[in-house]
């Protein structure tokens, strides 16, 4: 409606209230200069809303434009987006509950598991295994948790044999004294030829458990992950010379010969103490599980990048269930055999230890009654040659 300065409309949109005096508050403010905007709640239309806006001529208010309009739709319409808002936002609410509860529970679940495991390992209990599907990351740790938990389980396992072996070890010189003791001490009017020979027994004992404290501590020493080297520059043919000839000996008692082969003079850098430690082990094995009057070969050869030292018997040999286990502790094949030649069942432990800390390995090929080779081999990476 456009309204005069009276107040009187001159023009309405629906043609319904022409010439007639207007004075509602907003034309009168309207006509005062102001602009209003005002909302009602009319019986018939509903929510409208009343705005009045002065027309202004050479600065004098000469009318008023005047709109009255229903705001009822506009109002449905944003009751329906609020109403459309609202239930999107629970939507989203329920979606991304359920999406955090399976999250949650995927990732709680493994780590609950992981978590019990754990504390069952704590607890004592060593062989604790987490179950794993899938691949993230997850999953690794559960795989490296279950590796973990093998290699300890084995470690243990190991340390209970080791323990149990070494008692057993021990316990049986001590009760063989026990025994030779015993019989002297209750055998009325025993010739000084009886005392001798179990006093001889017995010293015998004696340098039997002398020999297994003294490989426990090597052992222990070479456990010692740390365990500096002594390295020296060295002629591994002399060094097997000199060894050979201290063994020579022993194999002389049993009609054996021992003979080395080698061609060249080779020198690298090792532990020469702990070296012909172990080659001692192994040719004195050689030595001792061959029977009288045959034969013990040792040869010393040079290959790519490394020095090779084989040893060979035609002894008794060792058979094929037992060859992964001869490295082991107190491994014989042959209990009540390996008793009567005097043998610990520690000696190829200590070879080993010591040729895999010179970065070397040791292998063997061994056929019953035919004979057994080992061969030692240590990287030249240090050679000087
Ligand atoms: N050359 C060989 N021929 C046949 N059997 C062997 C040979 N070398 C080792 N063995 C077997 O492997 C076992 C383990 O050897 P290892 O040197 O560790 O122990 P040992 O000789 O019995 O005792 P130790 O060397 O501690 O006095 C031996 O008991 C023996 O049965
Ligand atoms: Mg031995």
């Amino acid at each position: 409606m456009i309204v005069n300065e009276e107040g009187i409309v001159i023009n309405d949109g629906y043609d319904t209230l022409k010439n007639i005096k207007l004075e509602n508050p907003e034309v009168v403010q309207g006509l005062k200069g102001k602009i209003i905007t005002r909302e009602y709640k009319l019986k018939e239309y509903g929510r409208t809303l009343y705005v009045a806006v002065p027309i202004i001529s050479n600065n004098k208010v000469v009318g008023v434009v005047f709109i009255s309009s229903s705001l009822e739709k506009i109002y449905s319409n944003v009751n329906k987006m609020t109403k459309n808002y609202f239930m999107l936002a629970v939507l989203c609410i329920i979606i991304s509950g359920l999406v955090s509860f399976i999250f949650a529970h995927v990732i709680a679940n493994p780590i609950e598991k992981l978590t019990k495991g754990i504390k069952k390992m704590y607890q004592g209990d060593l062989s604790q295994k987490v179950e794993v599907v899938g691949n993230d990351e997850l999953t690794n740790l559960a795989q490296a948790f279950n590796m973990m938990s093998t290699k300890l389980f084995q470690v243990d396992q190991q340390r209970k044999e080791f323990v149990a072996n070494v008692s057993h070890e021990l316990r049986t010189p001590l009760s063989a004294m026990k025994l030779l003791s015993q019989s002297l001490l209750y055998e009325e009017n025993a010739s000084i030829e009886t005392y001798r020979e179990f006093l001889g027994d017995i010293a015998s004992e004696v340098d039997r458990l002398d020999k297994i404290i003294e490989s426990l501590l090597a052992l222990v020493d070479l456990d010692q992950e740390k365990l500096e080297l002594n390295y020296e520059i060295t002629y591994v043919n002399y060094l097997l010379e000199k060894l050979i000839q201290s063994l020579k000996p022993i194999a002389e008692q049993k009609g054996m010969h021992i003979q080395f082969i080698c061609s060249e003079k080779i020198q690298i850098n090792l532990d020469r103490i702990k070296i012909q430690q172990a080659l001692t082990n192994i040719i004195h094995n050689a030595i001792k599980y061959t029977p009288q009057g045959k034969k013990v070969e040792v040869s010393l050869y040079s290959e790519d990048n490394k020095v090779t030292v084989q040893i060979k018997d035609n002894g008794i040999g060792i058979p094929e269930e037992s060859l992964p286990y001869i490295f082991e502790r107190f491994y014989r094949v042959d209990q009540a055999r390996a008793r009567s030649t005097g043998g610990t069942g520690l000696g190829l432990a200590i070879s080993k230890q010591i040729i895999e800390l010179h970065q070397g390995e040791i292998e063997v090929i061994s056929q019953v009654n035919k004979g057994t080779i080992f061969y030692v081999r240590l990287p030249k990476d240090m050679s000087v040659l």
